[in-house]
């Protein structure tokens, strides 16, 4: 396996949290990746926060591809990159499912993250058969939104709890690296994750997850359409790109930019 990702699955032995944070271009991931963050991720959010959709559903394998070279080439600090396979791409077929996740290994990726559990195992052996690091994603599953009825709290019942354990468990056994909780109570993911050889990585999961992921534009206060419960905003970006932005428009209008020291002779 790559030595990136041992290192990573190490640290849930050593007992030291995993950060993990979204990453969408290469000027971020140039800040980011020299940061101390462990994992940048490539979401299919970026559907969302940078394309202007509604949800993950209309990106396409071809825009993962473009977002994770972008990742790629701003890595200066040689972080792992984890890039989301696209909805449809995957989740059927387990030979087209190869073919789309080696598509976002030559973009750059070092492992695909995929949604769901059962149901899509055929897949996510036929990846890691063909020697792709996987990691999953399980809880609220943003792909499948108009399936369970919007983004809401997962695994509030006893049965829901104990299908999303026994979920983990398969895909540990398949060979996932670690997998994504999304949206579940804390003590359904501390039950899980105490249990679990696997890092459990969490959003909206409470604190006693092995590591955490918060998507970069609701953490940076760039992206107010909709900001869960789960979010804290580390910094509000938008007002101080507007403040900018503002301050540019007059110094243009009233001729005070460009000056001498910004023009050639
Ligand atoms: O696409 C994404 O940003 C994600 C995170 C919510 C984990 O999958």
């Amino acid at each position: 396996m790559n030595t990136k990702i041992t290192s990573i699955t190490e640290m849930k032995k050593i007992n030291r949290k995993i950060v993990m944070l979204t990453c969408y271009d290469a000027s971020m991931s140039k800040i980011f990746s020299n940061s101390d963050v462990d994992i940048l991720l490539v979401g299919d959010s970026l559907g969302m926060v940078k394309l202007g959709y509604e949800n993950t559903l209309s990106v396409t394998i071809d825009d993962m591809i473009h977002h994770t070279k972008a990742v790629k080439r701003g890595n200066t600090g040689n972080k792992l990159i984890v890039s989301d396979m696209s909805y449809k791409t995957y989740e059927d077929n387990p030979k087209e499912a190869v073919i789309n996740a080696k598509k976002l290994i030559d973009a750059g990726a070092d492992a695909v993250k995929v949604e769901g559990g059962e149901e899509i195992l055929p897949s996510i052996k036929e990846i890691i058969k063909a020697g792709i690091a996987v990691v999953g994603h399980l809880g609220l599953l943003p792909q499948s939104v108009e399936k369970t009825g919007g983004f809401k709290v997962q695994c509030r019942d006893e049965e829901s709890a104990k299908k999303l354990y026994k979920d983990a468990l398969l895909l540990q056994d398949a060979g996932v690296c670690m997998t994504v909780f999304e949206c579940i109570p804390e003590n359904v993911a501390k039950n899980a994750a105490e249990k679990l050889r696997m890092p459990v990585i969490g959003i909206g999961a409470g604190k006693y997850c092995d590591g955490q992921v918060l998507v970069s534009d609701d953490m940076l206060g760039m992206f107010s359409d909709f900001t869960p419960k789960f979010v804290k905003k580390y910094a509000n970006i938008s007002p101080v790109i507007q403040e900018a932005v503002r301050s540019y428009v007059y110094e243009v209008r009233a001729g005070i930019f460009p000056q001498k020291e910004n023009s050639y002779k």
